[in-house]
């Protein structure tokens, strides 16, 4: 397998630093979403092929709500950019004839991309890309940690869609096979060969598997990967977006290198109880302004303890808490005392309602030299994580919303700890609903309602 472009010595290093640095980025407005690339007719996903319904999952997952009542998906997004794409490999026993698809969220459609090979997996395998311009161009270099975040809350979007189904998520895989398995161009063809195309960068596979396989492969990207390359997207005038071109070039060239992988590994995913497909269907970020109650510590412990054991590859994570006994706690028992919510304000660029926030988890971890598989992987599982943990919050009557820009925010050097080496990644701030208000007075005599 063909390896992408080698990155300079420290490179990844220096551009984690720098997204952690108080460097204010120059951003542009909102970017519109571009139009879907990929020509031809699409597809509706439901159909009465066998176990893996695909058209429930991208429903509940990453399809465009029809009544949008101002959410653009049903999964969360920073900035609500929602730059993530899917590419369906479609095997026996699906709700689609097998082959290559690309997904169009906004119309609910999978557009064919080529046939799939004869001894493809049964089941699908959904390759999910990230498109950097519009998140870079309102991000700056903050950009990239954000959209390895996104990716792993589209990744979890799914697999809850499709659990309580056999699903297997790969936060690990080589990004030149998931490429070369979603038919998309290798790291060193994406400019050259595709001048006015929006670079797609391959990051996470969900491996949806049909019960009735008999003997499930091991290995669900192989034989896609042999596959050519099939039909290319439509050029699309301003492909490249109005950021500077130097950022944009920068944090594709750090997705890439974050992507060389080695062999992937499949963990399987599974849907919180008391989870339905409603709670996916109706999730949303509560605004700022509705997350200063204290959830229920019963309910607070819940979800810390979804969030902590949502992927065994990922980062730690604690609740900061507030009230009578602030602290900062684990599953494990507290890490330390006192009120965090305040500095976890001033990391989060400032944010200050999280000053106040009924909770706020912290997915903790990634060192300031971590390795590339490190930090791909503890961006993308935290990412994942939060996204479990924002469902089970929103199944347990709780209001939430992720936290993704953090700035220097070193918290083991803050608790006492060498600095560089335990820095947070992402967050959830989370809050109980408001107090019920109070019970109406009894009536004064003599003024009792008449009918
Ligand atoms: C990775 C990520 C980072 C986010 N960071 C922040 C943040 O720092 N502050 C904030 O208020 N909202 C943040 N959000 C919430 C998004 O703004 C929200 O998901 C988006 O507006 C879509 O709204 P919805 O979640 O209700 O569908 C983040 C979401 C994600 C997925």
């Amino acid at each position: 397998m063909p390896q992408a472009p080698p990155a300079a010595p420290g490179l990844l290093s220096r551009a984690l630093a720098d997204a952690r640095s108080p460097r204010v980025p120059r951003t542009v407005p909102y970017l519109p979403e571009r139009a879907f690339p990929w020509g031809g007719p699409g597809l509706h996903p439901a159909g009465a092929g066998g176990g893996v319904d695909l058209d429930r999952v991208l429903r509940l997952s990453l399809a465009a709500p029809r009544k949008a009542g101002g959410r653009l998906r049903p999964v969360a997004s920073a900035g609500a950019l929602h730059p993530v794409r899917a590419h369906l490999l479609v095997g026996p026993g699906c709700s689609l004839p097998p082959g290559r698809y690309a997904y169009d969220p906004r119309a609910h459609r999978a557009h064919p991309r080529g046939r799939a090979p004869a001894d493809a997996p049964p089941g699908a395998v959904v390759v999910l890309t990230v498109t950097a311009a519009r998140t870079v161009a309102h991000y700056g270099h903050r950009a990239w940690p954000l959209l390895l975040l996104d990716a792993g809350h589209a990744a979890a979007a799914l697999a809850l869609a499709a659990a309580p189904g056999d699903v297997r998520v790969s936060l690990d895989a080589d990004g030149e096979e998931l490429a070369a398995a979603a038919g998309l161009p290798r790291a060193a063809d994406r400019q050259t060969r595709r001048p006015g195309v929006e670079s797609e960068l391959p990051l996470v596979a969900i491996w949806l598997r049909s019960a009735d396989a008999l003997a499930p492969s091991t290995a669900p990207l192989t034989a896609w990967a042999a596959l050519p390359c099939a039909a290319i997207p439509l050029p699309q005038p301003g492909a490249g977006g109005n950021a500077t071109p130097r950022e944009l070039f920068a944090a594709r060239h750090l997705l890439t290198h974050l992507s060389a992988g080695a062999d992937s590994t499949w963990h399987p995913a599974a849907r919180p109880t008391p989870v339905t497909d409603e709670t996916l269907r109706t999730r949303r970020s509560a605004p700022p302004s509705d997350l200063a109650h204290p959830p229920a510590p019963d309910l607070l412990a819940r979800v810390l303890a979804t969030a902590e054991g949502a992927r065994p590859d990922g980062p730690a994570w604690a609740a900061a808490v507030g009230g009578d006994a602030p602290g900062l706690l684990t599953t494990a028992g507290p890490l330390a005392t006192g009120d965090a919510r305040p500095t976890l304000a001033h990391w989060a660029a400032g944010q200050r309602w999280i000053g106040t926030a009924g909770a706020v988890l912290v997915a903790h971890g990634c060192p300031a030299d971590a390795p590339p598989s490190r930090i791909r992987r503890s961006h993308l599982a935290a990412g994942y994580a939060a996204g479990v943990a924002q469902a089970h919050a929103a199944a347990l009557g709780l209001r939430s919303r992720p936290i993704g820009s953090w700035l220097q925010a070193d918290l083991g050097a803050a608790l006492g700890d060498a600095p560089g080496h335990d820095w947070i990644v992402h967050g959830l701030a989370l809050a109980g609903p408001a107090d019920p208000p109070p019970p109406a007075p009894p009536p004064l005599p003599g003024k009792e309602e008449r009918p």
